[in-house]
């Protein structure tokens, strides 16, 4: 599903800050990305959601080459989804329109999603699982910034998930995550891919 071919990434010339990763997500499997603070996780997270391109290598999404920028606003990152699904772009609203009232975020609506608090970000991902039901999840630290109750409730949301085989790839410090929800465990050092680990 998801294909890296030797791809580096820099923020500035100097300091790369992926050094030629090269990684095979196969559909239906659960992904951890584990390393030191400034490893790379977040980079590689924002790499495979097409927020960055590679500054070297290639990245295939089911097969097809990712270069180009998308999800400028919370709408549509939202929208992103559904409109994957070969969905009309009427349905996509209504699924918009609908995710975001759930959460009660509408006025994000036109806000691009980095520039929102932590816990709006929270509730934008939510919305964005909500409205399109995904085949992939790709999370950075799918349980900081939230409260225990919110921890449980997400923590029970990705075993769902995965017993009903989406692919799951998120970046965490939380040993327990791993061990509750991947299957694979790949651990960043320095922007480097040094171990993928099985881990069931
Ligand atoms: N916007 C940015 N501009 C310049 N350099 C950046 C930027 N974001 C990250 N970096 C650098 O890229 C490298 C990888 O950072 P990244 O955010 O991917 O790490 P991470 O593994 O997610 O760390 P953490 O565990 O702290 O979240 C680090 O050296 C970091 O300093
Ligand atoms: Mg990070």
């Amino acid at each position: 599903m998801f294909e890296l071919e030797n791809v580096s990434y820099a923020y500035d010339e100097n300091a790369p800050a992926l050094d030629g990763v090269s990684l095979r997500i196969p559909k239906g499997s659960a992904v951890a990305l584990v390393g030191a603070n400034g490893s790379g996780k977040t980079t590689l997270l924002r790499l495979l959601n097409g927020l960055v391109l590679p500054t070297r290598g290639e990245y295939r999404f089911d097969g097809v080459r990712v270069d180009q920028l998308f999800c400028g606003s919370v709408d549509d990152e939202i929208a992103f989804g559904p409109r994957q699904l070969d969905l009309s772009e009427e349905e996509c609203r209504r699924r918009v329109d609908g995710s975001l009232k759930l959460l009660g975020i509408e006025k994000l609506r036109f806000r691009p999603p980095y520039a929102t608090s932590g816990g709006e970000k929270r509730k934008i991902a939510f919305a964005s699982v909500l409205s399109l039901n995904p085949d992939a999840l790709v999370m950075d630290e799918p349980l900081a910034g939230l409260d225990a109750q919110s921890q449980s409730l997400v923590v029970d949301l990705l075993k769902a998930l995965r017993a009903a085989h989406k692919t799951l790839v998120f970046a965490t410090h939380n040993e327990r995550l791993v061990e509750e929800i991947a299957d694979v465990r790949a651990t960043l050092e320095f922007g480097k891919l040094v171990a993928t680990d099985r881990l069931r």
